[in-house]
């Protein structure tokens, strides 16, 4: 745990854009149907700039990469040849089955682990790359997370990452704030109010990111960030 974080999250955060939260809200008959529901639901954001986002983000991979939280795959199609070892991390088993399916039509060769992004099976300082992709406003405890990431990372190791976050307009982040409640129960754990960008330079990463905005999404999850961050 940062304590770094821990300080930051107690002078600068509400109750509601907090950090850590309870693992699986929703009802276990929902995750399913909400892997069911998830490539349609992101289509219209995918081919309104998502999916070019993805690329050029991806484009910068190197070495052996984890991504956590991947999902059904959307990330899988754009991640360079010459990445040495692929490593994609999920630990809802109804993703992971759409993960193996996408890995499947593809002819990249990755290995697919089940585990949270707070506790990774993987030695101290043996990943070059990690890749977060719209999972940092989903996981159990962030500063755990980062804290993870900063530890598998080699010292000249980058997260490359892309994330909504808590708006900079405060009409926005009121809005965030007044709908966080049913977003997180419809969207599997979602944090839609996440000071993500400013928790990373808490735990000490320097972070260099682009503020775009997520079209084609509903409004509260639009301010999206884009970037590196290095330990
Ligand atoms: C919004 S989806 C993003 C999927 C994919 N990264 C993408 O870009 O489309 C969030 C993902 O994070 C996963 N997730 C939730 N809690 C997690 C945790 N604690 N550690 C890792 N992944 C988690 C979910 O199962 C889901 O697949």
């Amino acid at each position: 745990m940062c304590a770094q974080c821990s300080r930051f999250y107690i002078s600068g955060m509400t109750d509601i854009a907090s950090t850590k939260h309870e693992a699986n809200p929703q009802s276990p008959a929902w995750l399913p149907i909400l892997a069911l529901l998830y490539d349609p639901f992101l289509w219209l954001g995918e081919i309104a700039g998502m999916r070019t986002r993805r690329s050029a983000l991806l484009g910068n991979a190197r070495g052996r990469v984890v991504e956590i939280g991947a999902g059904t795959g959307l990330n899988v199609a754009h991640y360079p040849d010459e990445v040495a070892e692929l490593v994609l991390t999920e630990p809802d088993p109804a993703m992971r089955r759409r993960l193996a399916r996408r890995l499947g039509r593809h002819s990249r060769v990755a290995r697919i682990v089940d585990a949270p992004a707070e506790c990774l099976p993987l030695a101290d300082a043996s990943v070059d790359t990690v890749v977060s992709t719209l999972v940092l406003c989903s996981v159990t405890d962030l500063e755990g997370t980062l804290s993870e990431i900063a530890r598998v990372l080699r010292p000249d190791g980058q997260l490359l990452f892309i994330e909504h976050v808590r708006a900079s307009s405060r009409f926005l982040a009121a809005c965030q704030d007044y709908l966080f409640r049913p977003w997180y129960r419809f969207a599997g754990g979602c944090c839609c109010n996440r000071p993500t960008v400013e928790l990373m330079r808490a735990c000490g990463f320097a972070v260099a990111a682009d503020d775009v905005v997520w079209r084609g999404m509903p409004a509260i999850v639009h301010p999206l960030v884009v970037g590196k961050a290095t330990r």
